[in-house]
């Protein structure tokens, strides 16, 4: 059964890690963030502890707050915030085009509520990737209960080094999660590589928009209580993410930051000066409770040392992404945008060869040599043929599954 009572949010705390040994952890995944002295350097060089650490800290209090899907969404106006989840992740499946029966993976894939929303909606079989342990066996405990342990399974592995061959997936997409790999060119390349020619990769991605100023310090302490929050190395640009795309080989032909033109905040479920009775949880009053809640069982020994510690640092969380959103010009954007959104294909063979033709073209003329022009005339035949294929897919998408953009 979905764990979201107050008892299992306290008996969670820790996932994995020995109850008597969290305190020590908490102490530990703190030490790595700016807020206790930590840098981006050892975040990055120890993200796999950094990360699994955050995890099995914060998994129950995401589920019990927030509930299966780790994800925010854009919203509309009467909308609740469990129904704008399922829209985004079926918009999300709709612009991959899945199709019955294929192969899809879902790369950081939390306790795998999107995982079994998608595969229900597109009749697929979902892989779902993640690095922590914790996550899983409760993944598939929630697989087993939702009935679909036979479409849908677990890998326990890292995404910058996936256990899989290559050309194996119809389809991959990943919701806020790659924002925790310390190198998106690198995390990209791996997701390229185990994706089919010609298919489709989708993400939501965390990222820090123009408005970001890195010498403001109200700007640098907003981001650094982010970090802290929600266990990142670092938070990129949304142009990083982009280039980092294109470095891995993708073709971006969609890329919207969905955070400008929602009618209801992405982080108004996390604003304590807003009520709501659907998201009650998460309300000022609703926090007052679960923070209590969580000091009393920790004080009786039901909640292991340190819980009420985690809790605070997801409280410090929640400030950093209201501050986030909310102090930057109304629809420009937020210092950071939550809800990038990208579509981008793996290129065919022939596609591929004529993007690496023209890097090494470029390369050719940086290093001082002098192009073959015949060589130019067919690389220029070989890219207009390219610019029109990548077009042509992007107006099919576009037509059937992007009129809204
Ligand atoms: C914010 S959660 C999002 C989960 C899920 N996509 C969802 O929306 O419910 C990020 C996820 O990425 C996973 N993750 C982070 N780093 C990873 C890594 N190096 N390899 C595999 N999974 C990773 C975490 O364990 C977590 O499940």
């Amino acid at each position: 059964m979905s764990k979201s009572g107050a008892l299992d949010l306290a008996t969670g705390v820790g996932g994995k890690i020995n109850k008597e040994d969290v305190q020590s952890a908490v102490d530990q995944y703190e030490k790595y963030h700016v807020c206790y002295g930590g840098d981006e350097e050892t975040r990055k060089a120890n993200y796999s502890d950094m990360v699994n650490k955050y995890y099995d800290l914060a998994t129950s209090f995401y589920e019990f707050g927030w509930g299966e899907s780790f994800h925010f969404a854009p919203r509309w106006k009467g909308e609740s915030l469990r129904e704008s989840i399922k829209r985004h992740e079926h918009f999300l499946a709709l612009q991959m085009g899945l199709k019955p029966g294929m192969k899809v993976l879902d790369v950081g894939c939390g306790i795998g509520g999107p995982l079994r929303e998608i595969a229900r909606f597109s009749s697929t079989s979902i892989t779902g990737l993640n690095n922590n342990e914790y996550q899983i066996s409760r993944g598939t405990e929630l697989n087993r209960i939702a009935g679909v342990s036979e479409s849908c399974n677990f890998v326990k592995a890292d995404f910058m080094k996936m256990p899989f061959s290559d050309n194996t997936f119809d389809g991959i997409y990943a919701i806020e999660a790659t924002c925790h790999a310390p190198d998106a060119v690198g995390c990209y390349k791996e997701i390229y590589r185990v994706l089919k020619p010609g298919q489709c990769f989708a993400a939501y991605e965390w990222c820090m928009t123009d408005h970001f100023d890195p010498n403001n310090e109200s700007h640098k302490k907003t981001k650094a209580e982010i970090e802290l929050g929600n266990g990142l190395p670092d938070i990129r640009s949304t142009r990083e993410c982009l280039d980092a795309l294109k470095l891995a080989g993708f073709e971006v032909v969609r890329e919207k930051d969905l955070a400008v033109d929602s009618p209801v905040s992405w982080y108004l479920p996390l604003d304590t000066s807003k009520f709501s009775i659907t998201s009650f949880r998460l309300t000022a009053f609703g926090r007052l409770i679960t923070r209590t809640m969580v000091k009393t069982l920790e004080f009786v020994g039901i909640a292991p040392a340190g819980s009420n510690r985690v809790s605070s640092f997801l409280e410090k969380a929640a400030e950093g992404l209201v501050e986030g959103g909310r102090c930057v010009p109304p629809r420009v954007g937020g210092h950071r945008s939550e809800l990038l959104q990208f579509l981008a294909p793996r290129p065919r063979l022939r596609e591929a060869t004529t993007a690496a033709s023209r890097r090494l073209r470029a390369e050719k003329n940086t290093s001082g040599h002098l192009a073959d022009p015949d060589a130019d005339k067919l690389d220029e035949v070989k890219e207009e043929e390219e610019a029109r294929s990548v077009l042509c897919f992007a107006d099919q998408r576009k037509s059937t599954f992007c009129s809204n953009s």
